[in-house]
């Protein structure tokens, strides 16, 4: 592949990409995103997603969550709606999706039947891309059919580990750039791989690669956070390839700036959340 298909992600590209607050703006103008996440013990992962997806500026959010989770988010987050799964510890069926801007599935809903089931249909149903991560991505995994139905342009956000179980293992970074390349348009979807510094394949072949981020986010949690973030920035109306690149940038932005205040070691996902309105800040 030619050197052109290959960019840096950078504040100027960023700066240009966000998109300003109208003064006549109200909760409708700023999207309804739709998250589904969380399970019995893992519920951690939904908390983390819906606070990112709100500090990223979503206008209405929705957690579609297990029954165990119900007190939870009610408390903890409650600026999010919540339509409790007639499951207690996993999702079991999926909503009315079709009232939502945006939807993103995966964090700690684990693999079980019913849950997969649900990720199988809602992916159909909602029709528009979505973003996938973590178990969603396990359950594609070991469901490779679910592949023929995702909507184009549907961002997938594995970590490393992930994404060999999607793409398979590979030798070195350049057969991993292969795979990332390859993966990203056969499929017709996009896929920000994770790590020190994520690479952001296009269903096109363009790859763009992150300047921001630092040691200190290797910390449980993150990747969950980058979840609610892209699921807030595509429910605000960014398309998806922007709402991925203005994504993973915001999210580094974020945790450089909670490093200088935390340290890189003490660092824990809820602090990436706290640094994201001054990320925004950070950019403009
Ligand atoms: N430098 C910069 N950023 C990093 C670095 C690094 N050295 N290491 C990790 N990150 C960022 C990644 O780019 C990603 O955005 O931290 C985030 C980690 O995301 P995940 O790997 O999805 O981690 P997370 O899911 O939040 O939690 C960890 O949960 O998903 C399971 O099994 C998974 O062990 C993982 C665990
Ligand atoms: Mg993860």
């Amino acid at each position: 592949k030619e050197a052109s298909d290959y960019f840096m992600l950078t504040d100027g590209f960023v700066k240009s990409e966000l998109k300003k607050r109208e003064k006549f703006a109200h909760k409708g103008t700023h999207g309804r995103a739709l998250v589904m996440a969380g399970s019995y013990g893992k519920m951690g992962a939904a908390v983390l997603c819906a606070k990112a997806a709100l500090r990223t500026g979503v206008g209405l959010l929705t957690m579609n969550i297990p029954r165990c989770g119900y007190n939870i988010m009610q408390s903890v987050v409650p600026e999010a709606m919540v339509l409790p799964d007639e499951g207690d510890h996993f999702l079991t069926s999926y909503g009315d999706v079709s009232k939502f801007d945006a939807l993103g599935i995966g964090p700690g809903i684990g693999q079980e039947q019913e849950t997969v089931y649900s990720l199988m249909q809602v992916v159909q149903a909602f029709g528009k891309p979505l973003v996938i991560d973590a178990d969603g991505l396990n359950i594609i995994a070991q469901h490779r059919e679910i592949l023929e139905v995702l909507p184009s342009k549907t961002i997938l956000t594995p970590h490393p580990k992930e994404f060999e179980r999607l793409a398979g293992k590979w030798s070195d970074d350049f057969e991993r750039l292969e795979k990332l390349v390859a993966f990203a348009s056969e499929n017709d979807v996009i896929v920000v791989l994770k790590g020190a510094h994520t690479s952001i394949a296009l269903p096109t072949g363009e790859v763009y690669f992150n300047s921001s981020g630092n040691p200190g986010m290797a910390s449980g949690g993150t990747g969950d956070v980058l979840t609610g973030m892209i699921t807030s920035l595509l429910a605000q109306g960014y398309l998806p390839e922007y709402a991925a690149k203005v994504g993973v940038y915001l999210h580094g932005v974020a945790g450089d700036l909670a490093a200088e205040v935390t340290g890189q070691i003490g660092m824990i996902a809820s602090d990436l959340i706290d640094f994201i309105p001054d990320a925004y800040q950070n950019i403009r």
